[in-house]
């Protein structure tokens, strides 16, 4: 048996191929033995593993500094293996209402389990202590968050989480590893919607997970049981988008910090939130917690109603109106309308997203053109 199956002839492809089995033939029982004893590196059904999956995972854990990554077919499903893996009947976790909107709906099925929630504002800072119960299991928050870019301070509310024995996760799909690395600064968990920055192109969904070796074999068992593994070919795409990725995180921060700055001196816009932007309340956490860059992604209102914001982004030419963010293109939408479109109205508005709020997510375009776009489009307004 080759040492490494993808090499047999000692020429690496400088891709990584495609391998679309589903299942692998055992050359014999002794062969079985040492792949499901872990001797060896080999593969029995893709639900299980598979090659072209684990080599995207390497990658990943090496960008996050973690000890290993385990992908999955979604952001969502990402944060599903989560809750699956860590939390049973009866223990607490700590979300913040300023978090991906699909997380309200798992929490509504965890609920139905038994686990008890706690909804948090993302800026109440040191407060997040007082909310923590004898059996809270977990705290999971996004910074910068999703939509308004709220801070949270990772460090300090790590400290919190290990006081009190919690498992502390973060969503890092704003900042990316290029700007931010929660592992190291206390976090024992780093989530990622790979369907954004990391995989980049708009053409694939996947989710990422990456922290210590233990925490990939509870998430591996997780994966394997419920078979949320990603196939091989958006595992390849994925890879493609990891070999742009540095360059594509440091366009979109750059054109992000670049559009900020343009929006918060524009009398039509009547709140900007970025954490680059030194008026920003989360910008003093920001500056210590990343580095080379505060990501691509801000939220701003246009004018006091809907029909103004949307007046805006209909007169928009360059920057595209749709879902998603971290793509090569910029991508602009209402979250009330889209993302938050399927919760309770209350939660709708709640924390400060409002109708005339817009998430903007920059892509690598130069900035000049972006710049001229949203200037045009708010003339229209
Ligand atoms: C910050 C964040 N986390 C998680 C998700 C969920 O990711 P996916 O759409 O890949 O399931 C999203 C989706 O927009 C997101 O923005």
């Amino acid at each position: 048996m080759p040492k490494d199956p993808l090499t047999p002839y000692g020429n690496r492809p400088m891709v990584t191929p495609i391998v679309n089995a589903v299942n692998y033939e055992y050359a014999s029982f002794e062969v079985l033995r040492q792949i499901t004893d872990g001797e060896i590196e080999g593969y029995t059904y893709h639900r299980d593993d598979n090659p072209t999956v684990r080599e995207v995972e390497r990658q990943i854990a090496r960008m996050e500094g973690a000890e290993d990554c385990i992908i999955c077919t979604t952001g969502m499903a990402a944060g599903t293996m989560v809750y699956l893996t860590y939390l049973s009947q009866g223990d607490h976790l700590i979300l913040f209402h300023d978090i991906y909107g699909a997380h309200y709906k798992v929490s509504l099925i965890l609920e139905r389990m038994g686990v008890e929630i706690t909804w948090l504002d993302a800026s109440v800072g040191q407060d997040v202590r007082q909310h923590v119960k004898p059996n809270t299991r977990m705290i999971l928050c996004e910074t910068p968050s999703n939509p308004l870019c709220k801070t949270v301070d990772i460090a300090a509310v790590a400290e919190i989480a290990h006081d009190s024995g919690a498992l502390f996760v973060v969503d890092n799909t704003f900042a990316t590893p290029y700007h931010q690395k929660p592992l190291q600064l206390g976090a024992d968990l780093v989530l990622h919607s790979a369907t954004k920055g990391l995989g980049g192109h708009n053409d694939l969904m996947a989710g990422a997970l990456a922290g210590s070796k233990e925490h990939y074999d509870k998430l591996w068992f997780t994966r394997q049981a419920i078979g949320t593994t990603l196939d091989a070919y958006s595992a390849s795409l994925l890879e493609r988008g990891l070999k742009s990725f540095e360059l594509r995180a440091e366009r979109m921060a750059a054109n992000a910090l670049a559009m900020a700055e343009f929006l918060a001196g524009h009398p039509k816009v009547t709140r900007i939130l970025y954490p680059g932007l030194t008026s920003d309340s989360g910008h003093e956490v920001a500056c210590k917690q990343m580095a080379g860059g505060f990501g691509g992604i801000l939220a701003f209102d246009v004018g006091e109603t809907i029909d103004q914001a949307k007046a805006f982004i209909d007169a928009l030419e360059v920057i595209v109106h749709a879902v998603s963010l971290g793509a090569t293109e910029s991508l602009i939408c209402i979250p009330y309308l889209t993302t938050m479109l399927y919760l309770p109205e209350e939660r709708r508005t709640t924390f400060g997203v409002k109708q005339n709020t817009i998430r903007l997510s920059a892509g690598i375009e130069k900035p000049d053109a972006l710049i001229r776009d949203l200037e045009q489009a708010l003339s229209k307004v």
